[in-house]
């Protein structure tokens, strides 16, 4: 089996497309939906992140704050900056880039963003309410695959999902999501990580695999059945000198051999990346919706 490339790119420009016309409406009523970043310190894949989700928010006709940080700020001038978003009635969502230089700040930086403005969803309130399936903001990468699956025609509904890695961003809320009872939920959930004792035993099971561990080759062809859809978050970067950069990305999928097994596949870059802005966006216009009222 030869697998069908799940165009990410594709699939987030259509969304795109949709979000622009809505958020024109929104702008017609006087309210343009408006998001606030703050980014602190130069990792270079951070600063490359939050200059596409600048450029997506232009592009769809919003409005974007940038406030940058040394990476010696204090955790006291970071949450001024979040209670200075959460006090402007021109920004509707509030992201702050991480990882931050000292993850032991993060608890309290996201505590501190006013979950009415949580496009992140990562706040505990948001995560509460995503848990308990009631209406919140749901975190942009787990969101932005199930609407690759969904576009795509592959359901969740009575699918056997493997998901591997734990992390709070991804793999922990996308086991929860899939997990409810409702349109983009209702699968049979594994979650795998760093202390599974043989991951291919379970991703083998799988109807669609997800592969969110944050490493190269996570998935090998042995670890994939025949026909099953993959889904690779990861974004690494690995050291080429043959490009301009210096580096290339790849995923967490060995992708031809995975490739060449499965039913379909997405790419890295241009599968699951794209779609990540693209619920961003889709959480700003909707927080901006609900200040509007309607
Ligand atoms: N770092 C990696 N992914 C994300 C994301 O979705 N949001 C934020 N704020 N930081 C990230």
């Amino acid at each position: 089996m030869t697998a069908k490339i799940l165009d990410g790119k594709l699939i987030a420009q259509q969304m795109r497309a949709e979000i622009k016309a809505a958020a024109d409406e929104l702008k017609a009523r006087g309210v343009t939906p408006g998001l606030g970043v703050l980014l602190v310190g130069d990792n270079p894949a951070s600063r490359s992140y939050v200059t596409a989700k600048e450029k997506a928010l232009a592009e769809a006709g919003m409005y974007s704050e940038e406030v940058r940080l040394p990476a010696t700020a204090s955790q006291d001038e970071i949450l001024g900056v979040v209670r200075v978003f959460n006090a402007n009635p021109l920004i509707h969502g509030i992201l702050v880039q991480l990882p931050l230089p000292d993850s032991k700040m993060e608890a309290a930086v996201i505590e501190a963003i006013d979950p009415a403005k949580d496009v992140d969803g990562f706040h505990p309130v948001s995560v509460g309410k995503m848990m308990l399936g009631l209406p919140t903001f749901l975190p942009c990468t787990p969101h932005g695959i199930l609407h690759i699956l969904k576009r795509s025609g592959y359901t969740t509904d009575g699918a056997h999902v493997v998901v591997v890695g734990r992390s709070n961003i991804v793999g922990r809320p996308l086991v929860n999501m899939l997990s409810l009872k409702n349109a983009l939920g209702n699968a049979t959930v594994t979650m795998c990580h760093t202390r599974t004792k043989d991951v291919g035993h379970f991703t083998r099971q799988a109807d669609i695999v997800i592969a969110a561990a944050g490493k190269p080759n996570t998935i090998t062809a042995d670890m994939v059945r025949e026909g099953a859809v993959v889904i690779d978050v990861g974004v690494n970067r690995i050291s080429d000198p043959a490009t301009k950069t210096g580096y290339r990305l790849v995923g967490d999928v060995d992708f031809a051999p995975v490739a060449a097994k499965a039913a379909a596949i997405t790419p890295v870059p241009g599968g699951v990346g794209p779609m990540t802005i693209t619920m961003l966006l889709f959480n700003t216009l909707e927080s901006a919706r609900r200040v509007a009222g309607g």
